[in-house]
């Protein structure tokens, strides 16, 4: 259960008190942090966000996905299809609207509720891109230089290290604060930029006044799915993935090869499911008795590794079967998909301005002659 705890109630002082006071978007607490007793904890505010990268995947589904669809009943939730965030590695424009809205249709596909959260696309709301510029005044260059995915990425692509994947875990910082979330469900990969939010929130708030509340990790069971390699995290970029858009003749082929445990070379070892990754997919898709009968199989060499992984693919069809039937029925109306990320996008904004206004006022920029309404 979300804990109730968070910094103590700050108070509007230095340097630029403002008599605005902002207004939790749930509505239990003020903007300086003081929860009401009277309210559920369950009203805290979520955001999370996933890029438009075209490709939904065992590892984003289960490290996050199924996560937000549990998170959407009992939170108030944000989730938004970063685009922003996805223009920093080579893409195509032509092509960018049509995965935006993929990603839209297998994020409903997969349970994400429009009439339970606020579903959108960041480029549709100006305050993303205008708070992630406010917060680089404080964010550290230096500590920005020691982001393990801004290190990857720019060994990967050499001739390509453009500022704006320097700058991404700003924007990401701005895309929760915006929203003033207290939690943010993702994967374990994302658990430095997440450190990095709350340190740019320690720095803002001492530079200009407490504003901000520092946002905490939520992790799923598994925060780190492997792929199926069984080395590295699932990753589109690393080619090791199951999709969710594969059918169950391309899911088999992949899952027959899926490393396991590496100690079990030959069918008559005994295997150990804590150290094998396609154990670690039945605790998602077989039910418990099974996955005692697979542990118990697997242990003492009764069950070799393609009878577990064949019961495995049980589970994953009949999970696939149902995401790929709601897209079915989503690509038969492509403008309802329009439609709620046009209301999202409407919800979102109203937070996001008042937002604004608040750090505006705190820069010293909101009384300026000219400024953008
Ligand atoms: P991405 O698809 O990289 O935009 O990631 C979307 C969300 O899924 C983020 O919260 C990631 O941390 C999470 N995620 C991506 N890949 C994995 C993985 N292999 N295991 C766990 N979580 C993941
Ligand atoms: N960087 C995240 C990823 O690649 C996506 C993201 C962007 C995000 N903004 C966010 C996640 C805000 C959580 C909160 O997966």
């Amino acid at each position: 259960m979300p804990s109730r705890e968070g910094p103590p109630p700050a108070k509007l002082s230095a340097p630029h008190a403002t008599s605005q006071r902002l207004l939790d978007p749930s509505g239990r607490a003020d903007y300086n942090g003081a929860m009401s007793e009277t309210q559920p904890a369950s009203r805290e505010t979520i955001f999370s966000g996933i890029q438009p990268s075209g490709e939904l995947h065992l590892g984003n589904y289960l490290g996050a996905i199924r996560n937000w669809v549990a998170l959407q009943s009992s939170y108030r939730c944000f989730f938004c299809i970063v685009d922003y965030h996805a223009i920093t590695q080579p893409f195509e424009p032509a092509e960018l609207g049509r995965r935006v809205r993929e990603m839209a249709s297998d994020l409903i596909a997969c349970g994400i509720d429009a009439e339970k959260c606020t579903l959108f696309v960041q480029s549709a709301v100006r305050e993303h891109t205008e708070l992630a510029w406010a917060l680089s005044s404080v964010a550290s260059h230096g500590e920005l230089g020691r982001m393990t995915q801004f290190k990857e990425k720019a060994a990967k692509n050499p001739d390509n290290i453009n500022a704006g994947i320097f700058t991404y875990p700003v924007l990401q910082a701005a895309d929760i604060l915006l929203y003033r979330a207290t939690k943010v469900p993702v994967g374990e990969d994302q658990r430095q930029h997440l450190e990095l939010a709350r340190e740019i929130v320690r720095k803002w708030n001492a530079r200009f006044g407490e504003t901000f509340r520092e946002p905490e990790a939520l992790y799923s069971s598994t925060p780190k799915i492997l792929g199926l390699d069984g080395q590295a995290k699932m990753s589109k970029s690393l080619g090791n993935t199951i999709s969710l858009r594969e059918d169950d003749a391309a899911v088999w082929n992949k899952l027959r090869t899926a490393a396991t445990d590496p100690a079990r070379v030959r069918r008559t070892d005994a295997g150990d499911p804590d150290k094998c990754n396609v154990f670690t997919l039945h605790k998602f898709f077989t039910g418990a008795e099974r996955q005692a009968d697979v542990r118990q199989g697997c242990t003492t060499a009764g069950i070799g590794c393609i009878d577990c992984k064949k019961i495995l693919l049980e589970g994953i069809k009949a999970d696939l079967e149902r995401i790929r039937t709601r897209r079915a029925e989503l690509l038969s109306k492509p403008e309802a998909i329009d439609e709620i990320l046009v209301e999202g996008a409407r919800q979102a904004r109203d937070v996001a301005a008042e937002t604004m206004a608040v750090v505006r006022d705190r820069l010293g920029i909101e009384r300026i002659p000219g400024r953008a309404p």
